[in-house]
């Protein structure tokens, strides 16, 4: 399989806690891949490692290239780009001039593609403050996209949405993989956004791999039925 991203033997010790144990995963182009687990799980701390924003053990490759050992800048300028469990936007800049900054931070500018294709383009010069919390969790992941990165990892992009506005959050992650063909690694505690777009979920429980396939294997799975899901499904 021609995967376009490659982790290997990915752990982290906090103290005496093993937070994540050896974690490999793979993901292809266009590829939706969900990542669940228990509070404490380990699946920030994975998000946090594999983009260089903690230190850890494991090798990362995107398209090819070792970034293992990369800061979290040489990272991001190699098409590795993150969001954050909470929101990290200046609430008080115009959202315009937010994206403006990102795009002279990562270069090459498809403002225009992911400001039209988010809607926020009639938003531009409203502060982020100003505007809806579902519109600001679009600027988030708008700000993630500038520079045309070729994998983004979203670590609760939903938190704090209402329904309405997770799915339609939930569609833009899915147009982002599919149309513009960024593979997307989602962690996310809102069972109905993994179900509805992922291709792909892989279950840590423990800083371990629990479980990982198609959103159906993954839900019928009796291991995870009994850690997580049991008392959703
Ligand atoms: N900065 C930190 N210092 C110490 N322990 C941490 C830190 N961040 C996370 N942990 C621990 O690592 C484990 C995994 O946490 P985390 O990755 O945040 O889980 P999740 O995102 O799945 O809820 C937990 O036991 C947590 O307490
Ligand atoms: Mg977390």
């Amino acid at each position: 399989m021609n995967a376009l991203f490659k982790v290997h033997g990915i752990s982290k010790n906090y103290g005496g806690v093993r937070a994540l144990n050896d974690i490999d995963l793979t993901v292809g182009r266009g590829e939706i891949r969900g990542m669940i687990g228990p509070n404490g799980a380990g699946k920030s701390t994975f998000i946090d490692v594999v983009s260089g924003r903690t230190s850890g053990d494991g090798a990362v490759f995107l398209d090819g290239v070792d970034l293992s050992g990369k800061s979290i800048q040489e990272r991001r300028l190699s098409g590795m780009s993150r969001s954050f469990q909470r929101t990290s936007i200046f609430p008080e800049m115009k959202i315009g001039k937010q994206l403006g900054l990102a795009t002279y931070a990562f270069g090459d500018s498809n403002l225009m593609e992911v400001t039209e294709s988010l809607g926020l383009a009639n938003v531009l010069d409203r502060k982020a403050s100003e505007v809806g919390y579902g519109e600001q969790r679009r600027l988030d992941l708008a700000l993630t996209l500038i520079g045309k990165p070729k994998i983004l990892l979203l670590d609760e992009p939903a938190a704090g949405l209402s329904h309405e506005d997770s799915m339609v959050l939930a569609d833009h992650v899915m147009k982002i993989a599919k149309h513009m063909n960024v593979p997307v690694i989602i962690v996310e505690h809102d069972m109905d956004i993994i179900f509805r777009i992922c291709d792909s979920v892989t279950v840590l429980e423990t800083g371990k791999k629990l479980a990982e396939g198609t959103p159906d294997e993954v839900r019928q799975n009796p291991a995870v039925k009994s850690a997580y899901l049991g008392s959703m499904a």
